[in-house]
């Protein structure tokens, strides 16, 4: 099978899941369970943990090859596995890239862990609301208008915090390149979240909604989630069509 075919079986394969409800029913059941035992939480790259499906990390992976970015800015930077993980693709692209990732609450043994990590001349922290002015700015103070950024949002998933870091962060992002929402999972299983101020109707999902029925410089890559199945970020990958 030549290499053009291979990829004409998988377009064929992807479409059929993607039609598959008894595959989404079994998945968002999955899903649901899944949570029940903390799955997200038990996954490291290079020894910090990074709180995500790896299914999820696959797709970035893919992403980031695709797109070579200068830059990579993620909200919700946690216990810093997703920033190092992205850190270390853009050193193995080769093209020089780094990562500014931003959480309001950076506690000290993770910043001493990230500051001590073999990647960490390869990304910048930023500590402070990513909604909050002076956040925006000391992260625009760190990117050329000429550089190529992906932008990644894991902090608050509430409707509002996530429909402002759309607002605020998307202009960064130009044709070719995306903004990743995770969580929009949030919507779409029976979980809830009782002891967290996102749930049902409230979530990133909705704010990805609302931000692109005003926003037609983005689409929905809906490729992605189709084949991942398993993903924290159905419709969630959003591509920029124009600059
Ligand atoms: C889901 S965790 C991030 C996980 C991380 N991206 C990973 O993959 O390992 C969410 C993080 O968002 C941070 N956060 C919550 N509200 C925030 C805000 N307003 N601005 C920036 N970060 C926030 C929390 O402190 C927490 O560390």
């Amino acid at each position: 099978m030549d290499d053009s075919e291979f990829e004409r079986n998988n377009e064929l394969q992807i479409r059929a899941m993607a039609a598959d409800t008894s595959l989404e029913t079994l998945t968002r059941q999955w899903f649901d369970r899944s949570i029940q035992h903390g799955y997200s939480y038990h996954f490291r790259w290079m020894g910090l943990p990074v709180i995500q499906y790896p299914q999820d990390m696959i797709a970035m992976q893919e992403l980031i090859w695709r797109i070579q970015p200068d830059v990579i800015v993620e909200c919700g930077v946690a216990r810093g596995g997703s920033i190092v993980y992205y850190a270390s693709l853009l050193q193995m692209v080769g093209r020089g890239g780094r990562v500014i990732g931003i959480d309001i609450d950076i506690r000290e043994p993770n910043r001493k862990a990230l500051e001590a990590h073999p990647m960490a001349k390869h990304f910048r922290l930023v500590e402070g609301s990513s909604i909050a002015a002076d956040t925006l700015a000391l992260v625009r103070a760190q990117i050329r208008s000429d550089e190529t950024v992906l932008v990644v949002l894991d902090s608050n998933h509430t409707h509002d915090h996530v429909l402002r870091e759309l607002e605020l962060y998307s202009p960064l992002v130009r044709k070719g390149s995306y903004v990743v929402v995770f969580d929009t999972v949030i919507e779409l299983i029976d979980a809830s979240f009782d002891d967290r101020p996102w749930g049902h109707g409230n979530n990133a999902l909705t704010a990805a909604r609302a931000f692109l029925a005003t926003n037609p410089r983005f689409e929905i890559d809906h490729r992605i989630h189709d084949k991942l199945q398993i993903t924290v970020a159905p419709y969630g990958y959003l591509r920029c069509i124009a600059d």
